[in-house]
């Protein structure tokens, strides 16, 4: 695992599932930088549950759009599994990105035309995987997430919450190292937001690592760890 930084003789590479080095993003528009992140140093372990929080405009969406490769840092690493993506090609990060990423964003982003079951099985299309196995895991990820009766229905048929957690079941459909989630309750009313965290924390204790990036105290608070961002940097953390 060329690359990857040991802190301790005892602890293997595979400990860490991200890896964040001196990350800086640099946005130009009209002459002018923005530092979206300046300088961003993280680490986290496999089976841990995340939360970043910070002011608007302090970096969460960029840096976890850095963790998802869905985008190139300006300068720095991002390491996911041993392998840094910031020296790939834009093929194979969109591969890493299938391989070990499941991503949830805040709004939902389902296909509305095709059915539940069919939106979750899509990142398995992508793999090439028969139809009958992807059906298999579909289910049983929308198992996983309490909506196996509503495999058939469209997404607008759903509730806020109920899409959510469709979205969180493509998201593991992949198997994914790491979950990603970018504001996963803002759209949802605080009763549909706390099934969500449950949800979360019940996908955690399976082992699953879960980054959650939110403005609610209240959901950052049921994670392992709080990640305080502020001016693209990191500024605190804290074992909630
Ligand atoms: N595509 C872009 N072009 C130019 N500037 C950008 C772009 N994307 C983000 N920024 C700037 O980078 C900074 C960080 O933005 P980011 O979206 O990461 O903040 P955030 O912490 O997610 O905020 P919020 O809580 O409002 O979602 C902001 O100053 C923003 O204006
Ligand atoms: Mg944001």
């Amino acid at each position: 695992m060329a690359g990857v930084v040991l802190e301790s003789g005892e602890r293997q590479a595979g400990d860490y599932v991200v890896e964040v080095i001196g990350l800086k993003k640099v946005y130009r528009s009209n002459g002018i930088d923005t530092y979206a992140l300046n300088g961003v140093e993280l680490r986290v372990r496999r089976g841990e549950f995340i939360a970043i929080v910070g002011p608007s405009g302090s970096g969460k969406s960029t840096l976890l759009n850095m963790l998802g490769a869905l985008d190139k840092p300006t300068e720095g690493k991002v390491i996911i599994d041993g392998v840094d993506i910031t020296t790939l090609s834009d093929n194979k990060r969109a591969e890493l990105r299938n391989e070990k990423i499941g991503f949830v964003f805040q709004s939902y982003n389902l296909i509305p035309r095709i059915d539940v079951l069919r939106n979750v099985e899509l990142p398995l299309v992508l793999r090439g995987i028969s139809p009958a196995e992807r059906r298999r895991k579909a289910l049983e990820m929308l198992e996983e997430v309490g909506l196996a009766d509503k495999a058939r229905n469209k997404p607008n048929q759903l509730s806020g919450g109920q899409q959510q957690r469709v979205a969180i079941a493509r998201a593991l459909v992949t198997d994914p190292s790491i979950i990603l989630a970018d504001e996963p309750t803002g759209n949802l009313d605080s009763k549909s937001g706390q099934a969500i965290v449950e949800l979360f924390k019940t996908l955690n204790r399976k082992g699953r690592t879960i980054i959650v990036v939110t403005h609610n105290m209240e959901v950052a608070r049921e994670t392992n760890r709080i990640i305080y961002l502020r001016d693209g940097r990191v500024e605190r953390e804290e074992i909630p």
